[in-house]
Order: structure tokens, then C-alpha cells, then sequence
């Protein structure tokens, strides 16, 4: 299990045991974290599992592919530093920590 640290937009804090191999919306939506709607399921198509990345962490995930580029664009109010698509990034025991702030809508 890794630990994932859920800022919801409230601040209030949801620490996580995730399990590898799962992306970092399905560990929100296992662990009821709110304004995580993923509405297409994960398929990289709605925007609604739009999080803001920790500094600390944004260089430590795997890069972007340009389809997660064009539908972060939907996002609202996207950061073009820290924005990612949370059901874009895999678990894995390299992210142990990792921390995600989740946006007003
Ligand atoms: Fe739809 Fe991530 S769940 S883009």
C-alpha cells in the first residue's frame, strides 16, 4: 500500500492507503474524497478528476501524454505547473507521500 494524501477543496485532510496499481482517482473514490467526480471512469475524456499536484511531487510523476494536455484544458482553472488528471497517475511504492490538492470544482 502507498500512502496518498488527499487535500479536499474544505482543507480538510484524507490520508490514504492505496493500493499499487490504482490510479490516484480510484484511491479518492475508494476513500470518499470529495470533488472527485471522475465521470468518464478513468478513460482521460471528462477533466473532473482534475487535481493540483504538491510542488514537492510534480517532478517526481511521470509525464504527461498529450491526450491528459488537451483534456486538463477543460479543467477549471487549470495550473499549468501543477494540474494533473488524477486518473492519469498509477500508484506505485515510488509515490509513498505523494500529496494532491483537490480544486473548487
Ligand atoms: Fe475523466 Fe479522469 S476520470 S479524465
Amino acid at each position: 500500500m502507498t500512502r496518498v494524501v488527499y487535500i479536499e477543496y474544505s482543507g480538510n485532510r484524507i490520508e490514504a492507503d492505496v493500493a499499487a496499481g490504482l490510479s490516484v482517482m480510484e484511491g479518492a473514490r475508494v476513500n470518499n474524497v470529495a470533488g472527485i467526480e471522475a465521470e468518464c471512469g478513468g478513460s482521460c475524456s471528462c477533466s473532473t478528476c482534475h487535481v493540483y499536484v504538491d510542488p514537492a511531487w510534480i517532478d517526481r510523476l511521470p509525464a504527461k501524454l498529450p491526450m491528459e494536455e488537451d483534456i486538463l484544458e477543460l479543467a477549471h482553472e487549470p495550473d499549468p505547473a501543477l494540474s494533473r488528471l488524477s486518473c492519469q497517475i498509477e500508484i506505485s511504492d515510488d509515490l509513498d507521500g505523494l500529496t494532491v490538492r483537490i480544486p473548487a470544482r
